[in-house]
Parts: structure tokens; C-alpha cells; sequence
């Protein structure tokens, strides 16, 4: 029997779900039962009553956001190693300390950081609705981490004053991206659109035509005029607009966007994940009913 069919006969005994990022390897995302970006991810995750197990085909913080929203389940990350570097770059003590030199101003927290950071925040945000959650917010100065590309991006759309913390949060995957390359490939193809992550700097920000998480780039590019679009962000995105966009065209922004750690998972491994129910992502119950409530506090300020 081959991995895939394998998968999908350990899937069926043991309910499980597997759900994968959009940056995911094709193959990944070709037996997923469901494919999103972090937002879907999460209220997929909430929302699932069929299975027993969910596994995710991502990185470290959407499986713990998983944990947080429906500890019922068990959760199972099939790659340990699988860590968002951004999401390290702002621990505990770090937050803790931003907070204590800002008490009155509050503090968005995108959701790319670990549970423990998220107990200190005001409210959470993904890169689909961080500029809906910092309007829909009283304040007029808001502290907002650990991104500091996405920082800048809302600065700009909300008109409010954004204190990125901490100083020099980044996406590594998203450096990659350069506007001189996106500027050559715009020569080399003029009628193409280009879509961007807000990871990305403000300078290839600047040349996009769409701006948006991955999953909104997708929504873009069903209905964009154009049949060529150049894509800056990480290159996994590139096998889902292909194949439900066949009749489109879709380039790379920068051919080894790859981001090493979502790729870690492969159907070994999710195979291995499903067989020995390993390894499980577990929140202790007091960081998860504190985290719950800045992800919930995000959903009940979404219109
Ligand atoms: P999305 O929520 O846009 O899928 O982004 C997650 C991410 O990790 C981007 O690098
Ligand atoms: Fe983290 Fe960047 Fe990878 Fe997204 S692409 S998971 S932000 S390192």
C-alpha cells in the first residue's frame, strides 16, 4: 500500500483531520482535509467536532493556537522542530518587560508567537485582520509585535501610531524578497499583478498591487483581471493558486522563499504522526484559558 493510501486508512481508525498551512509541500496539501492560512487554520481547529485528532501540517504556534481553542482534542504536530523563528523572537519575559515600560498603551500580539506571549497581550491578530483589530481598538498609539514589517504595514493603513516591540522582529522567509527582483520580473512581464505578504518590506510592500495573507492572495487571484500574478511570499502558496487557477499564471517572486521549518513536515512523517499519536502539543490550562482570551477578544472585534 502506498504512504497516501496508508494515511488515509490510519485517518478513518483513529478520526483524525489533518489540516495544513498553505505553505505546505503539494503532496501535503493534496491529502489535507482542509488547507488555510493561520485565521481558517484556527477556527477550523475551534470549530471541529467530527474528529478525535487534528493534525497539523504547520508550525509550532498554529498547533498550540489549535490546543488553546479546542483542548478536547489531541493535537499532534508531526515535525518537533517545526518552530516559527519569528514566533521566538518575542518570549515572555521580553513581553513582560515592553509592557512594563508602556502600561497604558495596549499590545496586539500577531498570532505568530507562543502561547506564553500571548497571556500578556491585549488582543491577537493575524496578518488577514491586523488592521481591522488595530482600528477597532480605542487607543490611538498601540504597541504591536513581534513583526515589524507587519507593524509598519497597519501603521499605514490605520493611521494610528504603531510602537513595533520588539526592535527588528522579522520573517526570515520574507527577507528574501527584494523590489529590484520584483522590478525585473514586472519588465520581463508587464501586464503581471503583484501580490504580497505584509512580512515583506515596506519597499517590495510598495510595488505590490494586493497586499494580504495567503489565503486572501488566493481570494485576489481568482478575480484578478490579469492571468499573470508574481507572488512574494513563501513559494508552498504557489501549488494551491496553480490548481485553482488553471488558467492563470503565477510566478515567484523569489524562487527559494522557502521557510526550512514548515517544510520540515512530509507524508513520512505525518504517517509516523498518525501511527504513534506523536507528538502531542499540550498548553498547560492556565497559559491556554489566558492566550484563549486574547484569541477570542480578536474574533468579537472581527465585524
Ligand atoms: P498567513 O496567516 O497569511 O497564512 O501567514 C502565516 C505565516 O506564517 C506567514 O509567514
Ligand atoms: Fe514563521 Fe516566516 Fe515561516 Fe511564516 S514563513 S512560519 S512567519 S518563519
Amino acid at each position: 500500500m502506498d504512504i497516501v493510501n496508508k494515511i488515509n486508512q490510519l485517518k478513518k481508525e483513529k478520526q483524525a483531520l489533518i489540516l495544513a498551512h498553505n505553505y505546505q509541500k503539494p503532496e501535503i496539501q493534496d491529502i489535507a482535509d482542509y488547507v488555510g492560512d493561520s485565521i481558517e487554520l484556527s477556527r477550523r481547529a475551534a470549530e471541529e467536532n467530527r474528529a478525535r485528532m487534528l493534525v497539523f501540517a504547520a508550525v509550532d504556534f498554529m498547533a498550540e493556537s489549535a490546543v488553546i481553542l479546542n483542548p478536547e482534542k489531541k493535537v499532534l504536530l508531526p515535525s518537533i522542530g517545526a518552530r516559527c523563528p519569528m514566533a521566538q523572537m518575542f518570549p515572555l519575559e521580553q513581553v513582560k518587560m515592553w509592557k512594563k515600560k508602556y502600561p497604558k498603551i495596549p499590545l496586539v500580539l500577531y498570532v505568530n508567537t507562543l502561547a506564553e506571549a500571548k497571556t500578556e497581550c491585549d488582543v491577537c491578530c493575524t496578518s488577514a485582520n491586523a488592521v481591522e483589530i488595530v482600528k477597532a481598538l480605542e487607543a490611538e498609539t498601540v504597541l504591536f509585535g513581534p513583526d515589524n514589517n507587519l507593524a509598519l504595514y497597519v501603521e499605514k493603513k490605520t493611521n494610528k501610531k504603531i510602537i513595533p516591540v520588539p526592535p527588528g522582529g522579522f520573517c526570515p522567509t520574507h527577507l528574501l524578497f527584494s523590489s529590484s527582483d520584483i522590478a525585473s520580473l514586472k519588465e520581463a512581464h508587464p501586464e503581471a499583478e503583484v501580490m504580497a505578504h505584509p512580512e515583506c518590506n515596506p519597499e517590495v510592500q510598495e510595488i505590490a498591487d494586493f497586499i494580504g495573507s495567503t489565503s486572501q492572495m488566493c481570494k485576489y487571484a481568482k478575480n484578478a483581471s490579469s492571468n499573470k500574478l508574481i507572488v512574494a511570499t513563501e513559494i508552498g502558496l504557489l501549488h494551491r493558486l496553480r490548481k485553482e487557477n488553471p488558467n492563470k499564471e503565477f510566478l515567484p517572486a523569489y524562487e527559494g522563499a522557502v521557510c526550512p521549518n514548515m517544510k520540515l513536515n512530509t507524508l513520512e512523517r505525518i504517517y509516523h504522526a498518525l501511527k504513534t499519536e506523536q507528538t502531542q502539543v499540550t498548553v498547560p490550562a492556565t497559559v491556554a484559558s489566558k492566550a484563549r482570551k486574547a484569541i477570542e477578544r480578536m474574533y468579537a472585534l472581527l465585524s
